[in-house]
Order: C-alpha cells, then sequence, then structure tokens
C-alpha cells in the first residue's frame, strides 16, 4: 500500500483526533432513539442496520456528521452520506453530542457473528491478499488482520459487521452510491475491482472475523 497516503490518512485522523472529545455517559443518555435500529448497546439485531458497538470514535463521528450533512431533507445529490431511514434525525444534535455518541457507542462491545464456511477461503484471500493482477491492496493494510480497523486514521472496524450491511456498503461504493471516502476516493476504487461473487465471499468473512 501507498505509505504516503497512508501517512497522510494518519496526519489528518489525529488531528480529526484532537476535536473527538466525547463523552460516553453523557452520550448514552442520547442515543434512545437510535437504539430501535441499531440496538442499545449497538448490535443491531437486523442484518441491514449496521453495528456501531466498538466501531472507531473517529470514523463514528465523521460518519454521524457525513450523514446528517447528506440526510437533511432537501440535501443536494454527492453531499455528505444519504441515508434514508436517518433523514433529519441528525439535525437536532450539536456537535457536542454527536461527540458525545461516538464515544459511547465506541465503548461498547461488538459481537461477532459467523462465515459461510462455503465463502470462507475466496473471503479470506481477498482480505489478505488483495487482487494483485488488478492491482487492488489487501484489506488487512488499513482495517487490520483481524479487522479492528486504524482508530486514529478513522479507518473503520469490520470484525463482526452483519455481512448484509458490508455487502451494501461495498456495492454502493462500487456503484458510486457512496461517495464519502474522501477525494481520492480509496473505497470506490477498490470495490470497482471486486463482483458480485467477491462483495458476497468478502462480507461473509468479515462478518466472522475477530
Ligand atoms: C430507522 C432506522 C435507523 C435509526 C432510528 C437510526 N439509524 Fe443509523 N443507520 C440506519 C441505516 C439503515 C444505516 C446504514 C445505511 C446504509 O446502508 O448505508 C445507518 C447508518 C448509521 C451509521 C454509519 C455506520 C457505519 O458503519 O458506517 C451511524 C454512525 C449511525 N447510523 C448512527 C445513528 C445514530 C447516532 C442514530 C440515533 C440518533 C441512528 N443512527 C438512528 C438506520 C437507522
Ligand atoms: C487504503 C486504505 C483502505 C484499504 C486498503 C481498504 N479500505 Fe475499506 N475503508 C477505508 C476507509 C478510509 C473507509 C471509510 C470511508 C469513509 O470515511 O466513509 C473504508 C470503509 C470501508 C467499509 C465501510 C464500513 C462501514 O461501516 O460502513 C467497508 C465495508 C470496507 N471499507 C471494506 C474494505 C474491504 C473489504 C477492503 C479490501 C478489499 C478494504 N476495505 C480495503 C480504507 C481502506
Amino acid at each position: 500500500m501507498n505509505k504516503v497516503l497512508v501517512s497522510l490518512l494518519l496526519t489528518l485522523g489525529i488531528t480529526g483526533m484532537a476535536h473527538a472529545a466525547g463523552d460516553a455517559e453523557a452520550g448514552q443518555s442520547k442515543v434512545a432513539v437510535c437504539g430501535a435500529c441499531h440496538g442499545a448497546d449497538g448490535n443491531s439485531p437486523a442484518p441491514n442496520f449496521p453495528k456501531l458497538a466498538g466501531q472507531g470514535e473517529v470514523y463514528l463521528l465523521k460518519q454521524m456528521k457525513d450523514i446528517k450533512a447528506g440526510s437533511t431533507p432537501g440535501a443536494a445529490e454527492g453531499v455528505g452520506r444519504k441515508v434514508l431511514e436517518m433523514t433529519g434525525m441528525l439535525d437536532p444534535y450539536s456537535d457536542q453530542d454527536l461527540e458525545d455518541i461516538a464515544a459511547y457507542f465506541s465503548s461498547q462491545k461488538v459481537t461477532v457473528g459467523m462465515a459461510d464456511p462455503a465463502l470462507v477461503e475466496l473471503g479470506e484471500s481477498l482480505y489478505r491478499g488483495g487482487k494483485l493482477e488488478l492491482g487492488m491492496p489487501a484489506c488487512t493494510g488499513c482495517h487490520a488482520p483481524n479487522g479492528v480497523g486504524i482508530e486514529l486514521a478513522a479507518f473503520p472496524h469490520l470484525g463482526g459487521q452483519h455481512a448484509t450491511y458490508t455487502a451494501k456498503q461495498l456495492t454502493d461504493f462500487r456503484e458510486g452510491n457512496r461517495t464519502n471516502d474522501g477525494e481520492v476516493a480509496i473505497m470506490r476504487t477498490i470495490a470497482s475491482k471486486l463482483s458480485n461473487k467477491d462483495i458476497e465471499a468478502l462480507a461473509s468473512y468479515i462478518q466472522g472475523l475477530h
């Protein structure tokens, strides 16, 4: 992987960290409305709603800011991140509220699921080895071999995430329906090298990864 890119992102992540000073206890009192979909402790019961438990604080804060900008009624196409189910939902929250919520979910423990044994081999080889012939890097470089991500760089924790949700994200990046991965379009570029079968295998492997 490109070392310059990583150190740049690390620098940006550390800069972001200076602002991520949330209070987990205060956050717990602000998430009642989120629990219906994401689970009270961030372990969502439904496979299309992402688990937030144990997710990196810097990444959570970035996503909430992106969702707030992209999911406010009337937001322009391509701004932030559009989540129809969360339309307008984050508008009443201040930056401090979002920092507290990020701290709360980040402090919870994520539950891990199971990988489909029939897909493990392909999923693991893509996750750990990438697709060299297409210049696609391994996922491990940014999301770590055990899927915990890199907190300060806002590289998300993937391990244990619902396969249905992960597959939708990879497809959304590939089709350009999710565009909040920065100007260098890291995830859009990576996902453009993945077939439907690759996505299914990676998502299943990640669900059991810990
Ligand atoms: C009605 C269901 C619903 C409710 C209520 C809801 N969300 Fe979500 N949320 C979603 C869905 C669905 C997604 C993923 C959409 C997609 O596929 O991209 C999401 C995505 C997210 C993400 C991005 C996760 C990631 O891994 O990138 C965060 C963070 C988040 N929600 C926070 C919240 C918070 C905080 C609240 C409460 C204030 C909340 N959500 C309430 C449905 C909901
Ligand atoms: C060069 C670093 C890098 C590599 C390599 C990389 N990713 Fe990512 N990935 C990111 C970043 C950064 C984000 C967060 C983008 C954002 O802020 O929305 C991300 C986001 C994601 C998400 C969305 C998580 C969520 O909760 O919504 C998934 C899924 C994902 N990556 C899977 C993969 C897979 C699978 C691979 C390997 C095929 C991979 N990534 C390789 C940097 C990387």
